[in-house]
């Protein structure tokens, strides 16, 4: 593992708000003193009742409060509190030719009234989940606002899911309001987004969805049901342009997020006002170094966290401008990224490594035809940066000038937790650094004892947080039990991120990926589970077991394990459909990259599959299979590595 330590470039050490000894201050202050610490931190956001108690939270049981009793609202810090002259959002189709888009913060909060006026006038009221699917536009914006303007909890669902998908995160979260757009655009492809939203709906029993908001993008032709769906640029026009803040306390819930585990269907994060916004505000701030005047593009989806609170709710808090795109950066071709960058003139630039590796295939070449001096300061998030990856990055679009912070952090987070700050941390590929202000990492053993570190050495193991944050989950909608079962049990009164990591000699934190059955598919959370119920539900499926597999670009791939019912063969054709069902029942970022069929899985004798077994196959790795004797029946594996060394 390279270890290169790389200084604080000379310009950002020069022009920074926090120097290293500051930040070795304030985490130190932030441990010590949480409450003096975060009482300081209030200013950033407007309150409407500036809270007096600060953290007021327990683990065990998990109850969780932060500036329990203020009250503010969320829409209102990011919209009305700014200069309506200045711009918002600088936005960019997926077609480089098309025309593009600048929204001021004085029409983003015009445009953010009268949705929340046409949401009240379709019957949203407050608490209400409103499901958002939606492509990336400013309007993807302007609808969470607007739920959050009037104490609606928004649930967006990410726009490459299917209808199957969307059904499950309606009905789980009980959501009787539906905003989305005719389609969208990725990659010169039309996406259906309403049509995936009527099958849904046609299709399920999501009967409670009254109504349907639907943003004109493409123009394209869609259905409407004349009770239920309705057009945004026709309801616009007839509700009035302002639309006062609702008065949320802090602890009401802000938004809801689904996002994959280890067993079962996708859980609904939920996320509440004040803490969240405070977190998601100070580390944008902090962890990027904004100035004013400075254009911020995060290339995430608003459908992921990332999106949600670097896309959204950090920047427009700040009053920060952001670049949205709609598109993908290989289209039209490979240097989409730095064309864009040139065009608007990026300054902070904040992607995920997996799209940093599908670009670097195509060499420096298409970087380097592009004028990048705009650029200050580079960001990943999303999954561990190999160092060839970040090596590239630093060098040729960085020009080994500028500060890249590799940011982990997690949906359930918030915002992130370690980090570099760009004026302060010397970097090492590969490592995310240090933790951020009032967190508090530290690894366990499998037993849950904290592992101890003396000065200068190395460790490692599984990653907990010893204490809580602002921007921390609350809880999954409608299933606290799940929560407290989920991330406080396997080490009691720990947080447990289920990812490993290890500490470095300089106490540096490296995050070596997800220890559950979580696969993390270009950046994208996929649980195993939730694959193996999509193949299962196929009518020739006896069985299927899914690990993840090491990918160049992706980071990991999915390789999924299936066993046919009797007398079914295999064939090209049932392979096809195979990942046709898992199109259909999750969408395509979770179609597998190898299908293996084969007549078993490996089994103990009490029926469970060894997944240990099933990943080293994966992996081509058929020394280190470790003990197979306790395999029902261990004839098995011979056929399993035979069919693997077939394909
Ligand atoms: O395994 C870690 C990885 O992504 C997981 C969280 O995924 P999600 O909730 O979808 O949020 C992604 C965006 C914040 C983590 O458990 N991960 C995220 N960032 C990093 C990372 N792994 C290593 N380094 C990172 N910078």
């Amino acid at each position: 593992m390279t270890d290169t330590i790389h200084p604080v470039p000379e310009a950002a050490a020069a022009d920074t708000r926090t120097t290293l000894a500051q930040y070795h201050d304030r985490y130190a202050r932030s441990i010590a003193d949480p409450d003096g610490f975060w009482r300081e931190q209030l200013p950033r956001l407007d309150w409407l009742r500036t809270p007096t108690v600060m953290g007021n939270w327990s683990w065990d049981p998990v109850r969780i409060r932060w500036f329990e009793d203020g009250m503010l609202n969320a829409a209102a810090n990011c919209l009305d509190r700014h200069d309506p002259a200045a711009t918002a959002i600088v936005w960019e189709a997926d077609a480089p030719g098309a025309p593009g888009r600048r929204i001021s913060y004085g029409e983003l909060l015009e445009d953010t009234c009268r949705m929340a006026n046409a949401l009240v006038a379709l019957g949203v009221e407050r608490g209400d989940r409103v499901t958002i699917y939606m492509p990336m536009i400013p309007e993807a914006a302007v609808a969470m606002l607007a739920c959050a303007r009037i104490g609606a909890v928004h649930s967006v669902v990410f726009g490459g899911f299917s209808a199957e998908a969307i059904a499950g995160r309606l009905e789980d979260a009980d959501s009787r309001f539906v905003i989305t757009a005719d389609e969208g655009r990725r990659g010169g492809k039309t996406v259906p987004l309403k049509a995936c939203v009527d099958e849904a709906l046609d299709t399920h029993a999501t009967a409670q969805v009254e109504a349907v908001l639907v943003v004109r993008h493409t123009g394209g032709k869609v259905a409407m049901h004349p009770d239920r769906d309705h057009w945004w640029h026709e309801l616009r026009s007839q509700v009035p342009a302002t639309c006062t803040p609702e008065p949320m306390n802090a602890e009401d819930p802000l938004f809801i997020l689904y996002t994959s585990g280890s067993t079962g269907k996708p859980k609904g994060v939920l996320h509440t006002t004040a803490g969240y916004l405070l977190w998601a505000n100070l580390t944008f701030e902090t962890v990027f170094d904004y100035k004013a005047g400075e254009l911020f593009w995060c290339t995430a989806d608003v459908g992921w966290i990332t999106g949600h609170s670097y896309i959204v709710y950090g920047p427009l808090s700040a009053g920060a401008t952001i670049l949205m795109f709609e598109g993908i950066p290989s289209y039209p071709a490979s240097d989409r990224f730095w064309q864009v960058i040139e065009k608007h003139r990026v300054n902070i630039f904040y992607t995920a490594p997996t799209a940093l590796r599908a670009v670097m295939r195509d060499g420096d070449a298409p970087v380097l035809k592009h004028d990048l001096s705009s650029l200050r300061l580079l960001g990943t998030v999303g999954e561990p940066i190999n160092p060839e990856a970040w090596n590239w990055y630093d060098r040729v679009v960085g020009k080994g000038k500028l500060p890249i912070v590799d940011t982990w952090w997690q949906t359930e987070t918030g915002g992130a937790l370690i980090t570099p700050l760009p004026g302060a941390t010397p970097t090492k590929p590969g490592s995310a650094t240090l933790p951020f202000y009032g967190v508090q990492p530290a690894l366990v053993d499998a037993e849950g004892t904290i592992i101890p570190r003396a000065d200068g050495e190395e460790i490692s193991g599984n990653l907990v947080l010893l204490a809580s944050w602002p921007g921390q989950a609350r809880s999954l909608h409608g299933d606290h039990e799940r929560f407290t079962q989920t991330y406080f049990t396997t080490y009691r009164g720990k947080y447990f991120t289920s990812d490993g990591a290890r500490q470095d000699k300089d106490g540096y934190w490296w995050i070596t990926g997800r220890v559950d059955d979580v696969i993390n598919v270009s950046g994208h959370r996929m649980g195993t589970a939730e694959v193996e119920s999509a193949l299962v539900a196929h009518q020739d499926v006896a069985e299927a077991a899914v690990v993840g597999f090491p990918h160049d670009i992706k980071g990991q791939a999915i390789y999924a394990y299936v066993t046919l019912n009797a007398g079914i063969p295999a064939s090209d054709a049932l392979l096809a459909a195979l990942r046709a069902t898992v199109r259909h029942e999750i969408g395509g970022i979770a179609v597998p990259d190898h299908i293996h069929i084969t007549p078993g899985l490996p089994k103990t004798r009490s029926g469970k599959i060894m997944r240990r077994i099933l990943r080293k196959i994966a992996e081509n790795d058929f020394a280190s299979l470790g003990d197979t004797s306790t395999l029902a029946d261990p004839s098995v594996v011979e056929a399993l590595i035979e069919g693997r060394l077939n394909r």
